[in-house]
């Protein structure tokens, strides 16, 4: 009797359990993510690689690759599933994919190896590595069951952060100073260093000007859907004028040289450009 009591206990958390996880695949839907995480070592891979992203700088796989105070989910906020800011999103369906940066058509690995350079100011992990395989299965897994349709233009998924069309010599460093200590600086620090739960925003630990972010449009365009991180309502005008200040700053400068593994470790730099070219060609 007291064990049929246990049994139907038992039943009942299963059941509500189950009901949670469709209740998640449910709000999942919305957001594009289709399926549970497969069975298997393919179903390791995708943790290790979510895990990547979140802990890059900390996970002993990744740090060694990482030369800054950013994971990936600094830029790509919620591990990617944030469907404006830098979204994961339906990313692996445009790859192959053309990149004007390396002149030549690239992968979705060489798109994430080429991020651990520039954005993590750190070495290109190896092609074909635990930590390119397992981040490239995450994100394919959180294109499943969408459409490919490969890029012909620039290495962007279908969600991209849109370009703002706003006209650069109308930045305003100054406004953008004013509205940085008021809007940013509680998080992320006057000096812009940040602290443990905010990362830095220029100088020696952040991203270098190689990266994406370095250009102040992308950059505006970036925070207009990503920041403040509790409330993104910025004008264009004011994301252009914090961009242009945020980007006022000394940071890392870009060495192609100094980002390749040595040759044995590096498998295939996939680009067609000169080592001056890259060096020039922020
Ligand atoms: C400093 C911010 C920053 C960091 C850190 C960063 N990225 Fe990015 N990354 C960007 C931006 C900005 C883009 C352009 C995204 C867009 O247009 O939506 C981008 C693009 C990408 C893309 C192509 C997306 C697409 O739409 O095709 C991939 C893949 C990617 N990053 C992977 C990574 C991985 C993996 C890491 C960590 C090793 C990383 N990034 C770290 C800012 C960053
Ligand atoms: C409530 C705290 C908070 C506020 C306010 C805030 N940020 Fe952030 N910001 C963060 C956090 C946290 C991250 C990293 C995202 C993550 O880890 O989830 C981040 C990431 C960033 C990044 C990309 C990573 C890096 O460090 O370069 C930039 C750039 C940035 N913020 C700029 C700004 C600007 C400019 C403002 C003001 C408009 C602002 N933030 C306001 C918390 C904040």
């Amino acid at each position: 009797m007291q064990r049929n009591l246990l049994l139907a206990i038992c039943g009942l958390i299963v059941a509500f359990g189950g009901m949670s996880w469709v209740g998640q695949a449910e709000d999942q839907k919305s957001s594009s993510i289709l399926r549970s995480i497969p069975e298997g070592p393919l179903g390791d891979a995708i943790r290790l690689g979510r895990d990547l992203v979140e802990n890059t700088t900390s996970h002993r796989l990744s740090q060694p690759f990482v030369g800054n105070a950013l994971n990936c989910t600094s830029c790509h906020l919620k591990n990617g599933t944030d469907p404006q800011a830098a979204s994961f999103l339906g990313v692996a369906t445009a790859y192959p994919a053309w990149s004007p940066r390396e002149k030549t058509v690239i992968t979705l690995e060489d798109r994430i190896l080429n991020c651990f350079m520039r954005s993590c100011n750190g070495i290109r992990p190896p092609l074909g590595s635990e930590v390119s395989v397992s981040i490239s299965a995450y994100i394919t897994w959180l294109s499943t069951d969408q459409p490919i349709r490969m890029n012909p233009e620039r290495p962007a998924g279908p969600h991209a952060v849109p370009q703002l069309k706003v006209d650069i010599t109308q930045a305003n460093r100054q406004r953008g100073e004013g509205l940085y200590s008021v809007r940013c600086a509680s998080c992320h620090a006057k000096n812009g260093q940040g602290d443990k739960e905010n990362p830095p925003v220029w100088g020696a630990r952040s991203f270098n000007d190689g990266a994406g972010l370095a250009n102040v449009v992308q950059l505006a365009s970036w925070l207009k859907v990503a920041m403040p991180l509790d409330e993104t309502d910025l004008t264009e005008q004011e994301a252009l004028d914090l961009a242009a200040f945020v980007n006022s700053h000394e940071r890392p400068k870009f060495q192609l040289s100094e980002h390749l593994p040595p040759k044995e470790q590096l498998g295939t730099f996939n680009s067609e450009l000169k080592m001056e070219e890259a060096d020039a060609g922020r």
